[in-house]
Parts: C-alpha cells; sequence; structure tokens
C-alpha cells in the first residue's frame, strides 16, 4: 500500500517534471512557428538579398516577411497564379524568365510592385484587362510581395510550369 502511493507520488512527479520541460520547451521555440514551413524549406532559413530595382540594386528580406508575402500573394494572387503558372495564359507567367522578359523587365521587386498598381500586357504596350490592379495594398505590402513571387521563382520547385505539367 504505502510502496504503491510511493511509486504514484514518483510518477506524478516525473509527469510533472516533463511536463515543465515540454512548456519550457515549446515557449523557447514559439518563434520559429511565426515562419511558414514552406517558406524554411524552399524561400529561406535566413535573411537573404532579392533584385530590388532593375539596375541591380539589392534588398535583404527575413523569413518573416517572405512569409508575409506569401500570405498576401494566397490572398489576392493565388486563383490565378497556382504555383507561379498563369491560368488565363500560360505564356506569361510568374518565373524568372518570363519576369525577365517583359517589357518593361519585371524581374525586380520595385517592377513588381509598379506592375501591380497599372498590369500591362506582355509588350508593355497596353493595359492587361487580365491582370488584378491592386490599390488596396501599401507600397510596403506590395514590395514583400514582389520579394516573394521573385524568391519563389528562384527556389520553389515547379515555380511557373503549367499546373498540368507539375505531376
Ligand atoms: C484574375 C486573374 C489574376 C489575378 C487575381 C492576378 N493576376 Fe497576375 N496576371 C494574370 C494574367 C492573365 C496575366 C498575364 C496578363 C497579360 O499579359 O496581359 C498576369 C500577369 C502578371 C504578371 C506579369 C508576368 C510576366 O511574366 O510578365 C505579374 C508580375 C503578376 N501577374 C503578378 C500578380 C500578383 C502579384 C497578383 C496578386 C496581387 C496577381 N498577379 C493577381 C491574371 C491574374
Amino acid at each position: 500500500m504505502f510502496a504503491s502511493l510511493l511509486r504514484y507520488c514518483f510518477s506524478f512527479r516525473l509527469f510533472l517534471v516533463a511536463f515543465c520541460v515540454g512548456v519550457v520547451f515549446f515557449s523557447t521555440s514559439a518563434p520559429a512557428w511565426a515562419i511558414d514551413s514552406y517558406i524554411r524549406r524552399y524561400i529561406a532559413k535566413e535573411p537573404v538579398a532579392v533584385k530590388y530595382t532593375d539596375a541591380g540594386e539589392t534588398k535583404t528580406y527575413t523569413p518573416e516577411e517572405f512569409t508575409k508575402g506569401k500570405e498576401l500573394f494566397k490572398e489576392n494572387c493565388i486563383y490565378c497564379h497556382v504555383g507561379g503558372s498563369t491560368a488565363q495564359d500560360p505564356r506569361v507567367t510568374l518565373s524568372t524568365e518570363d519576369l525577365a522578359g517583359a517589357t518593361p523587365p519585371r524581374d525586380s521587386v520595385v517592377a513588381i510592385a509598379d506592375y501591380m498598381r497599372n498590369p500591362m500586357t506582355y509588350d508593355g504596350s497596353d493595359i492587361s484587362i487580365w491582370c488584378r490592379q491592386v490599390d488596396w495594398l501599401s507600397q510596403a505590402d506590395l514590395e514583400i510581395l514582389g520579394a516573394f513571387v521573385l524568391r519563389a521563382a528562384e527556389k520553389s520547385p515547379g515555380w511557373g510550369r503549367p499546373v498540368e505539367n507539375s505531376f
């Protein structure tokens, strides 16, 4: 009787210790959760430089900023641009190659932010009737969105390929 009570107390104390260790572990590692697992795996584990202007200046973005960029992409762009492809016109994707080949080139953060305020056709000759003109996001948010697109175009497997060919 006494022995089993002792055993019970001991295992309960062990449980308490394990519980406390768990709480401390999870609360100290919490900041890592703020970074999306896709971002950590494919986009950035640490701050990385992204092409900022057409002239080749770069700007550094953190994994947290890329996480926000991914959320903005999901909220505003993904219906038409799943995985960086373009549903309505598979020739004009969000791949680095297509972005760089547009007139004017769109393979920099500032160029993508400008494009979103005023989307144009691929040769720059006319207003695009398709892509979404964005007037509800701040310049800062548009730039974070642009940085995510550019980094995804470089790092995300299959980015920009038509969806039916990605299997
Ligand atoms: C309703 C569908 C639709 C939505 C929503 C949409 N796009 Fe587009 N987007 C297109 C189409 C179609 C094109 C090709 C347009 C053309 O060439 O006229 C395009 C073109 C682009 C291009 C130029 C690609 C290149 O290679 O030159 C960029 C950059 C772009 N979209 C980014 C975005 C971003 C960022 C968002 C979210 C804020 C977004 N788009 C939302 C349909 C859409």
